[in-house]
């Protein structure tokens, strides 16, 4: 009887699901059916909330199809009303908004969320961002960003998964299920977008908006991934194409992409929008002559919805006329945002209630914004076990960064409110003011500050201290979109803080938050231990307060290389081995004698001043537990094609702390008809372990997923051998062999 009921939705559901789609098919071919050319038009056309009284008559006229960033629910209800009430065919818009890492209740920037390998956090932080969305009448979020990225000097960065296809692919189609929920049709859903299509985050140089250089093979291999598995497995309803211009081709042109794959070889049926102005700043590229050419080619290569730069609404119906798009261009633009319209429901209920319902910072929201801004921290440094803190009776805190709520919350926030944001500051002296004293000196009032005048009294005070704690990093405003630097060391006078107070004999803990990875080669050095928070949001302070009191544990791990320098990027762990793999990791300048005659013999593929190692690799991060890797047994060790590899390992915690470890499961494909990375990550699980407790931990990996696209442009799994790694980063453990016949 149990299993006849546990089997019921599992036969049912995706006869159910067939037939909602058939139905929804057929509404929208009938409405279609109704609507004149221009209304057509304009359901392709996206208004930005800027202007509302203009945007009701676009409406009233049937001439938009989605405003975004309207944030008040009674104007959201009003633009509706007039949609559904007063525009011939009373179609209901859709409402977007950047909802990226929260709408009121902040959640670590993406970057950091990724730090978490935890996709049932993730999902559970899109989810509570849809709650409190949706509660004022969002129901389309343009996230998750997925743009694969190997440049912290790329401001977006902070908004991005990382280096790495698997982690960010796991990590997307958990937000994408978390935004969307059980179905889309609930109230409190909202329609994700996959974004951006595809490429941008390989901007040359890490220059915001500039130039990519991908081959089919590297789309496939790589930058395709994530958006490949929110399409396939979470249904994402949108996709929003990219800036990037891909060898000359700019992304919302770019037809091999948006139809070729995306719609023909994936299925995909939701909408795809432009990015803002992406379809006029094809002009700027080069790439058209003006704004008419810029809608034919952005109609024709599949861009449903232009977002705000109007071009379609002022051009397709003479480019028709010209015959230089055709009506299926036309329509099949507008059964894919009728469609997803239908599925969100708003033919149904296109209004929210306007009584602010209670959900902005619930209690459950914030308590899980802990947990993830808690899971998002990395510590990359602990000399002597100077973390937890112990014993300590007074504390200096210093630092830009230890009390200035605006700034932990990170880039694109448009809606939450530093008043609601807990700062370390505050937490430290909430959560243990009582037993320990705190003293606060800022000494830099911003991170860029370069006014020194301070350090002396700070200098005095940390003598008194058991501890320093040092606040330092990077404003919000300096990571995000058109945000990209070029030297990534920390801001204004703070190395010079952390210099300065590392030289008195008193522990130093550092705590970064910022939106990349930064040049942090002299801090690590110099302190005694280093927590990287990234940007961790409404309730950052909290959870560093208890990370560093040891109340929690630390288990982030890093989800991108960090350099030492800017002159290693790009730096990511996936890399082709070259003909010289690189060998030594020290300076040889000072090894080269002066007048050495010219050779290269001996020299491998790496930096004479740096070396070839990164300052911390993907994957890397410590732990107040201590964990002990046993070695991993095969199963078997010569396998199919279609086989799964099993293989299990024992872990034990042999620390003094509860813990949670990041195992992870690395293949690398020793030879094939191209050649392959040196090491690829195939899985990962959090494994939770008390103090002295071991667990036998299982991987089993079909041997299909790890194919790629090869000479043929075929993705398929060349026989042979490979080795295998069960490891606590990318760059530690021994490999084992296996092989596929
Ligand atoms: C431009 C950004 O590239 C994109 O990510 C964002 O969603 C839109 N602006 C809308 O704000």
């Amino acid at each position: 009887m149990r299993i006849f009921i546990l089997f019921i939705p599992l036969l049912i559901t995706p006869n159910l699901l067939a037939q909602k789609d058939i139905d929804i098919n057929q509404k929208v071919d009938s409405l279609l059916n109704r609507m004149t050319l221009l209304e057509k038009i304009g359901q392709m056309n996206q208004l930005s909330a800027d202007d509302m009284e203009t945007n009701y008559e676009l409406i009233r006229r049937g001439l938009a199809g989605s405003v975004l960033s309207i944030t008040n629910p009674t104007v959201a209800n009003k633009a509706q009303l007039v949609a559904v009430e007063e525009s011939r065919l009373g179609i209901p818009i859709i409402i977007g908004r950047d909802v990226i890492h929260g709408f009121k209740t902040i959640f670590p920037i993406p970057l950091g969320q990724a730090a978490s390998f935890d996709e049932e956090l993730v999902q559970q932080g899109a989810r509570i961002a849809a709650i409190e969305a949706s509660s004022v009448g969002i129901r389309w979020t343009f996230a998750p960003m997925m743009d694969i990225t190997r440049d912290p000097r790329w401001g977006r960065v902070a908004e991005s998964l990382g280096e790495d296809p698997l982690l960010a692919s796991k990590l997307a189609v958990a937000m994408v299920k978390g935004f969307q929920g059980d179905n889309l049709s609930n109230p409190d859903a909202i329609a994700a977008c996959a974004k951006h299509f595809v490429g941008y985050g390989a901007a040359e140089g890490g220059r915001d908006y500039n130039t990519t250089l991908i081959t089919e093979r590297g789309f496939r291999n790589l930058y395709l991934k994530p958006f490949e598995a929110t399409v396939k497995v979470a249904n994402v309803a949108t996709i929003m194409s990219s800036f990037n211009a891909n060898d000359g081709i700019p992304a919302t042109a770019n037809k091999f992409l948006l139809k070729d794959i995306l719609r023909d070889e994936w299925g995909f049926d939701g909408f795809v929008v432009s990015d803002w102005a992406s379809v006029t700043e094809m002009i700027a590229h080069g790439f058209s002559e003006n704004e008419k050419q810029a809608a034919m080619q952005a109609i024709k290569a599949g861009v449903d919805m232009e977002m705000v730069s109007g071009t379609y609404l002022a051009n397709a119906e003479k480019l028709l006329e010209e015959k230089k798009i055709s009506e299926e261009n036309i329509d099949n633009a507008v059964r894919n945002i009728l469609r997803v319209k239908f599925r969100l429901g708003l033919f149904d209920n296109p209004y929210v209630s306007s009584e602010l319902k209670n959900v902005f910072y619930a209690p459950a929201h914030l308590e899980k914004a802990k947990e993830a801004a808690e899971e998002s921290v990395v510590m990359l440094k602990n000399k002597n076990s100077t973390l937890p803190l112990k014993k300590v009776k007074k504390i200096l805190v210093v630092g830009p960064l230890a009390n200035m709520p605006h700034e932990q919350m990170g880039t694109w926030v448009f809606d939450g409110e530093a008043s609601h944001t807990q700062t370390p500051l505050l937490a430290l002296r909430k959560q243990y003011g009582e037993k320990v004293k705190i003293d606060y000196e800022p000494v830099l009032k911003y991170s860029r500050d370069n006014d020194i005048s301070a350090f002396n009294k700070a200098v005095e005070k940390a003598k008194k201290a058991d501890v320093i704690l040092a606040f330092v990093g990077e404003e919000s405003i300096l990571s995000g979109e058109a945000h990209s630097l070029s030297d990534l060391h920390l801001q204004g006078a703070q190395s010079k803080l952390i210099k300065k107070l590392s030289d008195i004999e008193k522990p130093l803990i550092t705590v970064i938050m910022a939106g990349r990875p930064l040049s942090i080669e002299d801090e690590i050095i110099q302190s005694d231990a280093l927590l990287y928070a990234w940007h961790p949001g409404t309730m950052g302070g909290p959870a560093i307060a208890d990370l560093l009191f040891g109340k929690a544990n630390p288990s982030g791990r890093l989800p991108i290389t960090f350099p030492k320098e800017v002159g290693q990027i790009p730096m990511y762990y996936n890399h082709l081995n070259t003909g010289r793999p690189p060998t030594g990791n020290d300076s040889q300048l000072d090894c080269i004698p002066v007048g050495a005659l010219q050779t290269s013999l001996g020299n491998t593929s790496l930096y004479l001043d740096s070396g070839h190692e990164p300052l911390f690799p993907f994957g890397f991060g410590l732990s107040y537990s201590n964990f002990k890797y046993g070695e991993p047994k095969l199963k078997e060790k010569i396998l199919s094609v279609n086989d799964t590899l099993n293989v299990s390992m024992e872990l034990s915690n042999i620390g003094d702390y509860d813990g949670t470890e990041i195992v992870q499961l690395y293949i690398r494909d020793l030879y094939g008809s191209i050649a392959r990375p040196v090491r690829e990550l195939k899985d990962f699980q959090r494994v939770n372990l008390k103090a002295g407790e071991n667990k036998v931990v299982h991987f089993q990996l079909p041997i299909s997923q790890i194919a790629f696209w090869n000479i043929n442009m075929e993705e398929i799994v060349e026989p042979g051998n490979f080795h295998m790694w069960i490891s606590r980063d990318s760059k530690s453990g021994e490999p084992i062999n296996f092989e596929v016949r």
